[in-house]
């Protein structure tokens, strides 16, 4: 495992650092313009802002954690034929370009390549404070109504149906068979959204995730009584 235990804001100036946001914030938008509503620049702004938020409870840069945030879906695999070298190369040929040290370029870079649930399956390669955080700003906002909202157009997306009864969930996919899965969207919270209150890596992040969890647990209630006609 790989440890990080240089401070970039030793390297940037808080001039520096704000400028390099700034930058990289016109870059993401223009990017994920016309991306799916799930993966398009307002969770990038979710996420970003969250990660912030969680940070003010933990020991982290703030630089990488705000980076990490704004770039962790620049190439999502999902979206890229699979090749999950793309995200780190396009955050890296960025950040290069606007001047930003090397470490914290490697550092932001590791984020990317780590933060993607994958089916749950995969063994993290890396950990970091920065990591941590941005996972678990990314994991809420897969929870909770905005959640719900989220798994529902990407289904719409890809053009799935949205509760099959016949066809069960199946929570033991590889990578492949998660990312290749044309489940009803309903299986994807049992796949994925249910499980993730268990993993978070913050106490901010666990807290608020059982909230959402707790949410969606209701509206899950409340679909399948419909579902029944019982209500
Ligand atoms: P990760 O990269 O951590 O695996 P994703 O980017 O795949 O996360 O998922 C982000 C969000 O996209 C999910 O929380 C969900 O809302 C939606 N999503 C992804 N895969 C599916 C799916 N198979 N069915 C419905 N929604 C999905
Ligand atoms: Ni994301």
């Amino acid at each position: 495992m790989t440890d990080f235990p240089f401070r970039p804001q030793e390297i940037h100036s808080q001039a520096e650092q704000d400028s390099t946001i700034q930058l990289t914030i016109d870059y993401i938008r223009k990017t994920l313009e016309g991306a799916e509503g799930g993966h398009d620049w307002w969770h990038i702004f979710r996420v970003w802002k969250m990660a912030q938020r969680i940070a003010e409870t933990e020991a982290a840069d703030p630089l990488v954690v705000q980076l990490g945030a704004l770039l962790h879906d620049i190439a999502d695999v999902k979206f890229n034929d699979g090749d999950e070298k793309a995200g780190p190369r396009m955050a890296g040929e960025f950040l290069v370009s606007i001047g930003v040290a090397d470490e914290t370029i490697e550092h932001v870079q590791r984020i990317i390549e780590n933060i993607s649930f994958k089916g749950g399956k995969e063994v993290r390669q890396f950990r970091s404070a920065e990591l941590d955080i941005v996972q678990d700003a990314d994991r809420l906002d897969a929870l909770g109504a905005i959640g719900i909202a989220r798994t529902f157009n990407y289904g719409g997306y890809r053009n799935r149906e949205i509760y099959n009864p016949g066809i069960k969930p199946d929570l033991h996919m590889n990578k492949e068979a998660y990312y290749s899965s044309k489940a009803p969207t309903l299986n994807h919270f049992y796949e994925k959204l249910l499980l993730l209150k268990d993993r978070m890596n913050t106490s901010t992040g666990r807290k608020m995730a059982q909230h959402r969890h707790d949410f969606m647990l209701k509206y899950l209630d409340e679909f399948y009584s419909e579902w029944e006609g019982i209500i």
